[in-house]
């Protein structure tokens, strides 16, 4: 496709990637429809594609070129951050073609192959491939498998060959590790990217140049001078339809296991060798191995979840999670957990990471809150006048940004000292909407660059920590708690703080979904 639609206004920030075919099993699918043809668009608009890009859409429904392309210009009309400009979507469809499959028949991989082969001569291209598995998990195995027979997943000489795997990755350590020597035996793990689209997000990526390009956090990054650190995750939102997989999941599976987890290690992480993906995310594995072990009686201790009953939002009655269609009679899923994290390491040793996520809640939003210790109790912090701590804020989502709370004395002949905010916007400072998670993603795997997704060993951590809860959990859900919907969770969460002289921050965004 042509990429001078429009020139790239940045183009020190982002590489051109070289020509590929990127291959989506799962075409018809809500990944497809709302991310990844969306973000494909976009990256298009700004001229961040390779000039010759092929993009497949493999699915079982029959079904033309021009009938698939109609659908995506609907789709992308709907959840695409910019506007879709005729022309524009006219040169980028043209890359896109659909080949109907059923996933377990050989003969469709043989038939698709035989497609990419004749694309890449007649445009002269070599034969990179990125293949995306936009899927239920439990098509992943006949997929990987016949990639394997159909020596798809084989690099050719004049090529690579990559996956791309959505999440989840296993639901639990045993089938995480399984699931990781299927695609091993597929591909290697140099050519596996996993997905969390938490990573794509443009402030999780600043997480890392706020502590490493500033010299004056650094220092002070630490248990010296960290009381403790919130990570929220709140979410106005229900299971939307998705209660089918949700109500196996659970809060704890479907967003701490991954999403949160990957804020806290870069959050925590000791600064990498260098900016290669290994060096990051070896430095994040170190993290994952140093969280102290919650399981037994200490799950009950440290960690509370909790299921929404019918409430309002926004003045709008909201049913409960029991009554929502698809959730099982009875069910004890969570859908709100909050967690007390220790990491024994020399850096953190003491100081508690409090990590929560929550749907309907009153607001969404997701920060990453360091709250810093009280000066010490003379001078201005005397009875009469308890200090609030600092406070620096890493807002994810939305209003991406970062503030940083002070005391300040207020104007006049009297001493009065007030909470002061310095605030920086992305919206504002930069002038330009940030991209979206799935763009930047699918950029760096056609890029070959790895740094934003998560190892096998990453994600096997990840699940060893997490399946220490679930066990305690599987014995008896006598402590699910219950929190009415548009609240910020159970009174059992704001306890969990008050033991370590601590409480949740209310997060004041605007409601956005
Ligand atoms: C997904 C979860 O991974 O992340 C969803 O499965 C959740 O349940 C979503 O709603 C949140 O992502 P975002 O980008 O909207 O914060």
């Amino acid at each position: 496709m042509n990429s001078s639609l429009s020139p790239n206004s940045d183009p020190i920030s982002r590489i051109i990637p070289e020509p590929c075919s990127i291959v989506i099993f799962g075409a018809t699918g809500d990944l497809t429809h709302r991310k990844l043809i969306p973000a494909l668009y976009n990256l298009a608009a700004e001229g961040g594609v390779p000039s010759s890009l092929n993009v497949v859409g493999v699915a079982r429904r029959e079904k033309s070129n021009d009938a698939f392309r109609d659908e995506l210009k609907i789709s992308t009309s709907k959840f695409s951050r910019s506007p879709v400009n005729e022309e524009q979507w006219k040169s980028f469809s043209h890359s896109i073609s659909y080949h109907r499959a059923e996933f377990h028949s050989f003969d469709g991989y043989l038939e698709l192959a035989k497609k990419l082969t004749e694309y890449e001569s007649t445009h002269n291209i070599p034969a990179n491939r990125l293949f995306y598995f936009a899927v239920a998990p439990d098509q992943f195995e006949v997929i990987l498998h016949n990639l394997k027979q159909s020596c798809l997943s084989k690099p050719q000489e004049n090529g690579w060959t990559r996956v791309i795997i959505e999440k989840p990755f296993g639901v639990n350590l045993e089938t995480a590790r399984h699931l990781n020597k299927l695609v091993h035996d597929s591909f290697p793990e140099s050519s596996t990217y996993r997905i969390d689209h938490y990573l794509g997000k443009e402030t999780a990526q600043n997480i890392m140049v706020l502590r490493f390009a500033n010299s004056i956090f650094e220092s002070i990054w630490n248990s010296k001078h960290i009381h403790h650190v919130q990570i929220t995750a709140a979410e106005s939102l229900g299971v939307e339809g998705r209660a089918g997989y949700y109500d196996q999941a659970g809060a704890l599976r479907d967003m701490v296991q991954n999403h949160l987890l990957q804020l806290l290690t870069l959050t925590a992480m000791e600064p990498p060798m260098s900016m290669s993906p290994d060096a990051i995310r070896d430095e994040k594995v170190k993290v994952l191995k140093s969280l102290r072990p919650i399981k037994g009686d200490s799950v009950i201790k440290h960690v509370v979840r909790a299921q929404y009953t019918e409430g309002m939002i926004l003045n709008q009655s909201i049913l409960g999670y029991k009554q929502e269609t698809g959730v099982a009679q009875g069910s004890s899923t969570e859908t709100y957990v909050a967690l007390q994290i220790a990491i024994d390491n020399w850096r953190w040793a003491g100081v508690p990471f409090f990590v929560r996520a929550g749907k309907r809640m009153p607001h969404a939003g997701t920060e990453i809150a360091i709250v810093f210790k009280e000066v010490p109790p003379v001078l201005f912090n005397t009875m009469g006048h308890v200090l609030d701590p600092n406070v620096l804020v890493i807002r994810i989502q939305p209003d991406e940004g970062i503030s940083f709370t002070m005391s300040a004395k207020t104007p006049g002949s009297r001493l009065h000292i007030e909470p002061v905010k310095m605030d920086f916007h992305y919206g504002t400072s930069f002038g330009k909407p940030n991209p979206e998670a799935y763009e930047r993603l699918l950029l760096d795997a056609m890029n070959g660059d790895a740094t934003l997704f998560a190892r096998s060993d990453e994600v096997e951590e990840a699940w060893t920590f997490i399946d220490g809860i679930e066990e305690a959990w599987n014995i008896s859900s006598d402590d699910l708690d219950f929190y009415p919907g548009g609240s910020w969770g159970p009174e059992s969460a704001d306890a969990l703080l008050h033991k370590n002289q601590a409480s949740w921050r209310t997060l004041s965004f605007k409601n956005t979904k």
